[in-house]
This record gives structure tokens, sequence and C-alpha cells, in this order.
């Protein structure tokens, strides 16, 4: 038997599946027009009076609605533009929680002007000048990107504001740095010292969630993209926009449309069914969810676990504080890891709560005072624990 051809008589749904892919930059976006205009209005004068000026830009707002997508064609555009002019403009493009502190941000600048730069061996000071004397002896222009900012509050806040003060102190009179600063809500700035906080703030876009209609759109937009004409039907977009509507995130609708085409697939349909689309978002642990996970610590990922496990002993909605350790002691005692201090997990509990992942609710309870519970609203805890599991055990740790 030939398996290929047998695969290939098979109808297909894909047209090209890469561009369902998450991280895919199409080279037009509907509905973030207007910010990409805003965004050149603002850059224009990096491409008329090279070196002139340095800007500073911050963009907020929520999770999955074009902020990355749509800084990252901006700076294809960019680039594009200042080709063509010979004008030396970089784009990096970092995402701060991927890179977890500001040394490794400091690194990954320096590489994208020295692709071989040496991990080690310096100071963020030494890292610093250095970036600065590239950038005069290649006459450059720098739009650093700092994705998921704030990621960097508590770790690396000397970076930010060396970096927003760069232009002030060492360059003369040329401007060779610009940053663009992306957070999902601007209160997780507020520890900035009050001038940082005040040159970010000067230049705020922020990125309104999309309308019902506008998701219609732009789910229609990546479907026309990566699959067979008629493939999907416009009341089958119209089913995935209502699902997207409660919270907008266009990430969780394109997971749900390839899940859905896979299956539609698997079962040799030549349309994607509304079956199908019931199937592909059930039990869906959203994409950003996974990536947080993924590169998260693993002592932080061991806690989340014991939530998780606390939570499905109990098999309560929600459980306290107290019951989680006793849960937390057993799990690093088999792992013989040494249990995190009180005040250590609970700034891991506050920063799951940031990245969705838990609810924290306060009780006052009585006289006695106010007590703590977590709760896991939104993905279902045994799928929730073999993912973690599976990532632990990857890393080389067995629970
Ligand atoms: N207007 C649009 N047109 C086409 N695709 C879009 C549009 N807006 C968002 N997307 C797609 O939705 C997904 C999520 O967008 P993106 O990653 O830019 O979200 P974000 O605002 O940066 O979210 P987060 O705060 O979680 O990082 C991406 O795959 C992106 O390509
Ligand atoms: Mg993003």
């Amino acid at each position: 038997m030939d398996y290929f051809e047998e695969l290939l008589k098979k109808p297909s749904i894909f047209k090209d599946e890469s561009k369902l892919d998450i991280n895919f930059i199409p080279d037009e976006l509907p509905h973030r027009e207007k910010e990409l205009s805003l965004l050149s209005q603002l850059f224009l004068t990096l491409i008329t009076n090279p070196n002139s000026i340095s800007r500073k830009i911050l963009i907020t707002g929520k999770t999955g609605i074009g902020k990355t997508v749509t800084v990252k064609l901006f700076g294809d555009i960019l680039k594009k533009a200042s080709r063509k002019r010979n004008i030396s403009i970089k784009y990096v493009h970092i995402n701060c929680r991927k890179e977890r502190s500001g040394y490794k941000v400091l690194i990954k600048i320096i590489r994208s002007i020295h692709k071989h730069f040496p991990q080690r061996g310096y100071s963020p000071q030494d890292l610093l000048e250095i970036v600065i004397e590239y950038l005069n002896k290649y006459d450059l222009h720098l739009l650093i990107v700092l994705d998921e900012l704030s990621y960097l509050i508590n770790k690396g806040e000397d970076l930010i504001y060396s970096l927003t003060r760069i232009n002030d102190d060492s360059m003369n009179s040329q401007q060779r740095l610009s940053i663009i600063g992306i957070v999902r809500d601007i209160s997780c700035l507020n520890n900035l010292d009050s001038s940082t906080l005040s040159t970010l703030q000067r230049n705020i876009i922020n990125f309104d969630e999309y309308s019902r209609e506008q998701i219609f759109n732009i789910i229609k937009f990546r479907a026309d993209l990566s699959l067979n004409q008629n493939a999907l039907s416009d009341d089958l977009i119209e089913m995935i926009s209502e699902i997207l509507f409660k919270n907008g995130d266009i990430r969780y609708g394109l997971n749900i449309l390839w899940r859905a085409a896979k299956i539609a697939e698997s079962q040799s349909l030549k349309y994607i069914n509304a079956e199908c689309i019931r199937a592909g978002n059930q039990n869906l642990v959203p994409y950003s969810t996974q990536d947080i996970l993924k590169y998260m610590a693993s002592p932080k990922l061991i806690f989340l676990l014991a939530i998780i496990k606390s939570l499905k002993v109990s098999e309560k909605t929600q459980i306290s504080f107290l019951d989680i350790s006793k849960i937390y002691n057993i799990v690093c005692e088999n792992t013989r890891l040494k249990p995190r201090s009180y005040s250590q997990l609970w700034n891991y509990l506050q920063e799951f709560h940031r990245e969705n992942l838990i609810l924290i609710k306060v009780k006052s309870e009585n006289i006695k005072g106010r007590k703590t519970f977590i709760k896991i609203p939104n993905i279902e805890l045994s799928k929730f624990e073999k993912i973690i599991l599976n990532i632990l055990s990857h890393r080389g740790l067995k629970i």
C-alpha cells in the first residue's frame, strides 16, 4: 500500500496550515490599520530625519487582541521603508517573559547587532556601553520592542531605567535608540520609578478589544489564508466568533479553528461542520497558557501542580492556602525539592493570578480575619496536570 498516495487522495481541508500558526505574521491585519498608521506617523522621523529623535511608546491592551502581531508587522514595514532609503534601522523584538532577566534581554539586544556575542563575562553596565559603541560605530538606529514588559518588573527595572535614559547621557546629539514597550495592563508598571514611568507614559497606544463583527472578519481572513475555499461556512465562523466574544482572544479562535480542521480531516470530511467546532472547543487549553507553562521555572511549576492536585483531591471548587501547602510539602518531599518560603509561595500565587491561571478570592471570616481561597475556573484539572507533568518530565523531573 502506498501510504502517501492514500493520504493524498483524501480531501484536504487545509490550503496552508502554517498560516494558522499563532506566530505567523500576515502582511495585512484587518481592524488594526488605525494602529499601524499611528505607529508609522510616530516613527516617520526615523526615516525623514535619521537619528534626530528617540521615540518611546507604550502599547496596552488585553490578551490575544493583536498587540504583538501588529508591532511585528510594523517592524517589517519599517525595515522595508528604511532599506529602500538606505537608512540603517535595526528592529529587535524581545519577549521579556521568555528571556526572564534584564541581563538576558541585554544579550539579546547586542546579538541583534552582533550575532556571536558571548553569553557571559560582562556586567550589565559593560553591555550597555557596548550597545552604544556598536550603534555609533555602525551608524545604526535601534528600535527595541520589549514585549510582555511586565515580566521585567522586580527583575530588570534598572535595565528599563537605563534604556529609557541612554539617549540623554551618552550619545551627544545623535539619538540612536527607540523603544516600544508592550503590556496588557498599565497598572503593572506602577512599581517603576516615577521618572521612568512618566517617560514611558508620554505616548500610550491602547489597543481596543475587537467587536463581534471584527472578530468575525478576522477569523474569516485567517481561514481564507489557511483553508481551502468553502471548507468553512460563514455560519460556522459566526459560531466561533460567538465563542470568542466572551474574552476576545483571537489566539484562542485560531486554536479552535486549527483543531476543528484537523478533526474534519481525520474524519475525511470535505467541510468543517458544527460538531468539529464543538469538539475543537472542548478542553482546549489556550496556547497562551501552554506557552506560559513552558517557560515557567520548575519550582513555580511544582507549586502550581500542588494547587491542581489539592483541588482534585478535595473535589471542591475552591481551596485554601493551608490545604495547598500540605500537598505542596508532599510533592516537594517526593521530588526532594526544598519547599519555598511562605512569602515566595505567596508571590507565586499573585503571579498565577496575573497570568490568568488561577483566581484568588479573599473572604472575611468573622472576627478571626480573612481567608484566601484559590480557584481554577477555566481549565480541566486532569488536562492541566498532565501538561505540567509532561513539561517537568522533559526537564528530567519525575513526580
Ligand atoms: N487583526 C488581526 N488579523 C489577523 N490576525 C490577528 C489579528 N489580531 C490578532 N491576530 C492573531 O491573533 C493571535 C494573537 O495576537 P497577538 O499575539 O498579537 O496578541 P497579543 O495582544 O500580543 O496578546 P498577549 O497580550 O497575550 O501577548 C496571533 O496569532 C495574531 O496573528
Ligand atoms: Mg503578545
